[in-house]
């Protein structure tokens, strides 16, 4: 789209200056201010609203509930989700664990996606214990989390065997939540981008398209630790990512493409960091276990619109 190539990213309180514009540039840019103004639909203030977001995405809120619950415990917290009042402006999905897919997604609001919290790597068949994309997509699912680091430093799992899976989701029409970070070594070791550009390249080198990814950041010493990163050093890292996908993918997919953060993200930290501009969101673990902070947490993009 011409309208990325004159991108001014002063705008949104990015970083650099805005170059000088001609006339056509102008246009574009006109267009481009529009599309990153959105106006406050609970605001009371009668002025003006704008979400101060470096990408062009939706802010997007995910929910991963490991491998917690009961038949009973996961009712009720649907329940609780079915009557919290999230704001509109939100991409809102949750991910059950397997066994309880069907029942959430039965249960729960359309207001809510729902996503599963891994898939197999290609198409279903002999392949004991594991859960395919035709199977996620045959519930009603429409996102799958990809990469977790559980999965990676637990069960094993490698950024080539990732990337595949990701591909394979994207093909057959999942979004894939593509989870990237670093080991508290790997940061004390000055690693920490390197680590993130090489995950981050593994999904590239495997994707033919970033239409239906979301990147969660999440630096594995800040999961379910309650250590979570400072505004900063997430908003550091959010900003390296997309400066990767600019020049190694395109700036049309830096922009568009929503890059949240993940690691003890709770109710009162959230608000924080919803308001550094490169965070488009977040994938929340222990705190997504409760409804109301969680959708404390869905709500926090409120942070993101500050008067005009
Ligand atoms: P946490 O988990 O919020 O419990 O730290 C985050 C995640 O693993 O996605």
């Amino acid at each position: 789209m011409a309208m990325v190539s004159t991108y001014c990213p002063q705008f949104s309180g990015l970083r650099r200056s805005c170059p000088k514009l001609d006339n056509s540039q102008s246009q574009c840019f006109v267009q481009h201010i529009n599309s990153q103004l959105r106006l406050s639909s609970s605001s009371r203030k009668p002025c003006r609203a704008v979400v101060a977001m470096a990408g062009s995405g939706k802010f997007f809120v995910g929910g991963n509930w490991k491998c917690n619950g009961t038949k009973d415990s996961i009712t009720k917290l649907v329940s609780d989700l079915n009557s919290a009042k999230l704001e509109s402006d939100v991409d809102v999905v949750v991910a059950p664990p397997f066994v309880y897919l069907d029942l959430v997604k039965a249960s729960l609001t359309d207001r809510i996606e729902v996503s599963a919290q891994n898939s197999w790597v290609g198409k279903g068949g002999a392949f004991t214990g594991e859960i395919s994309v035709e199977q996620i997509k045959d519930l009603g699912c429409k996102w799958v989390i990809l990469g977790h680091s559980e999965r990676r430093h637990i069960i094993g799992e490698d950024d080539q065997f990732i990337g595949k899976k990701a591909a394979y989701a994207l093909s057959e029409g999942l979004g894939v939540i593509a989870c990237i970070g670093e080991l508290l070594e790997e940061r004390e070791a000055g690693k920490t981008f390197d680590v993130c550009f090489q995950q981050l390249k593994a999904f590239a080198d495997a994707v033919p398209s970033w239409d239906n990814i979301v990147i969660a950041y999440e630096p594995v010493w800040a999961i379910g630790t309650g250590k979570v990163a400072t505004p900063e050093q997430a908003q550091e890292v959010h900003v390296a990512l997309r400066d990767w996908l600019k020049k190694n993918v395109s700036e049309e997919v830096a922009s568009k493409t929503r890059i949240i953060y993940g690691g003890s993200v709770n109710g009162g930290n959230c608000v924080e960091l919803a308001k550094k501009e490169d965070i488009d969101g977040f994938l929340v673990g222990g705190a997504s276990l409760k409804g109301p902070e969680f959708a404390t947490i869905v709500n926090s993009v409120t942070a993101k619109k500050v008067a005009a």
